[in-house]
């Protein structure tokens, strides 16, 4: 497995662009299938979760082609296989969007159960709860999910969690439902917004995406149309984050402002500089460090628009060099603290405690060989490594492949010393 070499302790400074959004993507792609005609997805970013949907869609029997500016068209009339086995998906999260794809335009969908990062139980009772209430017949046996519906008819649901994944889920079927489908308790993070702003090119009726009550007229025949991915508001974070930890000064272009709130307040209150602005084109934001150490400061991860669950582990690496104790509390997964012990190999001072991590700020972490354990805690060892002076090496660096684009190429450019060891 390919690995990084990084040389850290270096200032961080220039201009990155930020790429299309990964979870937004995952979920887009999968919709095509909704359409009685091909789609054109710009904006889309390289990344391995993306080659492994156009894999899957291929197998399915979908026409899918990337463009010379590496937007994907996608024409699902050919698909004819409505089982994704479990060889498919083990490495992708989003391989669950292909039910509520399929169910909405076929009546039927086997999935393998989806793999995907190692955070927490991340069960799909919800997305079942939505999928029974629209009329599909749902089993779960031998690691696939089977549904099936003769007719779908639009039902009331009411999400016992928020949960990004069965929101989004319950809209693509219930696009193909009958009537109207009232999802209560939904998510708001900006990839709900964005499926639903395709949904609704597609010629769908999705309204109050972005509030906690969404509603889908569904029943209508869906047309093909060309449609630009929202830019990763996590990409950009960890770029700020990067900026802020290293002592660098770093402007980030192509970004929605509102989509970083949260991560733009901490790290001001954190005495790091963030300023926003645009260019008359696109807007960006501008993360100077003010001072060598951060400030202390105390974090809850929260469904959006609170402080992002994806945010937590490189802020915490970031916080790891903090003059005094921070507190996060990761109320979204229970398992996403697996970045922890290689900071600790670090030199970094922290005790988990259940769901609670306190971190006692020590002055400096020291370069170690790493190992990632899952896409953003890889993202917390690489912000770790460039603070640290000294090599460092971050290993199993697939699950980077998986979410960041370009990410080597973005930090070299920025001043950073890494170099990808195959
Ligand atoms: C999506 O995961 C993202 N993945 C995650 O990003 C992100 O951390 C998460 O949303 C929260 O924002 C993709 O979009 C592909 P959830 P998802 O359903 O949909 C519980 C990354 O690094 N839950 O919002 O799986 C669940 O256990 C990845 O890019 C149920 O109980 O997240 C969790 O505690 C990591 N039952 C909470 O809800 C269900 O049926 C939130 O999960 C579904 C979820």
């Amino acid at each position: 497995m390919a690995h990084y070499v990084i040389n850290g302790g270096k200032r961080l400074e220039g201009v990155v662009t930020i790429s299309g959004a990964k979870n937004a993507a995952l979920a887009i792609i999968p919709a095509t299938i909704l359409a009685g005609e091909s789609c054109l997805l710009e904006n889309l970013p390289s990344i391995d979760d993306v080659r492994t949907l156009e894999c899957i869609l291929t197998r399915m029997g979908a026409t899918v082609a990337f463009t010379p500016d590496g937007s994907m068209r996608v024409d699902p009339r050919g698909i004819r296989d409505y089982n994704v086995t479990f060889d498919m998906v083990r490495s992708l999260r989003a391989s669950y969007y292909l039910l509520g794809a399929l169910l909405g335009r076929y009546g039927y969908a086997k999935i393998a159960l989806p793999g995907g990062c190692m955070i927490g139980q991340r069960p799909i009772d919800q997305h079942i709860k939505g999928m029974r209430a629209l009329g599909a017949t749902v089993t779960v046996e031998n690691g696939m999910v089977t549904a099936r519906a003769d007719k779908l008819v639009g039902a009331e649901i009411y999400l016992d969690v928020v949960t990004v994944g069965a929101t989004i889920n319950i809209m693509l079927a219930a696009v193909g439902a009958t009537g109207q489908t009232i999802i209560n308790n939904a998510a708001k993070e900006p990839h709900v917004v964005d499926v639903a702003n395709f949904l609704n090119m597609m010629g769908a009726s999705v309204k109050g995406a972005g509030t906690d009550v969404i509603r889908v007229m569904g029943g209508r025949t869906l047309h093909g149309c060309s449609y630009a991915i929202i830019p990763d508001q996590i990409e950009a974070g960890t770029y700020m984050v990067l900026a802020a930890a290293t002592g660098g000064d770093v402007v980030i272009n192509n970004v929605i402002p509102t989509h970083l709130e949260a991560i733009s307040a901490k790290l001001m209150e954190a005495g790091v500089k963030v300023i926003e602005g645009d260019d008359g084109r696109e807007f960006f934001m501008r993360v100077t460090a003010e001072q060598i150490r951060p400030r202390p400061v105390n974090i809850k991860t929260l469904p959006y628009p609170g402080f992002p669950t994806d945010l937590q582990q490189p802020m915490m690496a970031l916080l790891s060099v903090a003059d005094g104790n921070s507190y996060i509390v990761e109320n979204i997964f229970e398992e996403r603290y697996n970045h922890v012990p290689e900071l600790r190999r670090m030199g970094a001072n922290i005790e988990i405690n259940g769901r609670m991590a306190t971190i006692d700020g020590v002055p400096k972490l020291s370069a170690a060989p790493l190992y990632a354990s899952d896409l953003r805690a890889g993202a917390a060892l690489i912000v770790a490594a460039l603070m640290a002076e000294g090599e460092s090496q971050v290993h199993n660096i697939g699950f980077i492949d998986r979410g960041y684009e370009y990410l080597e190429q973005k930090l070299r450019a920025i001043g950073a010393d890494i170099r990808r060891v195959e």
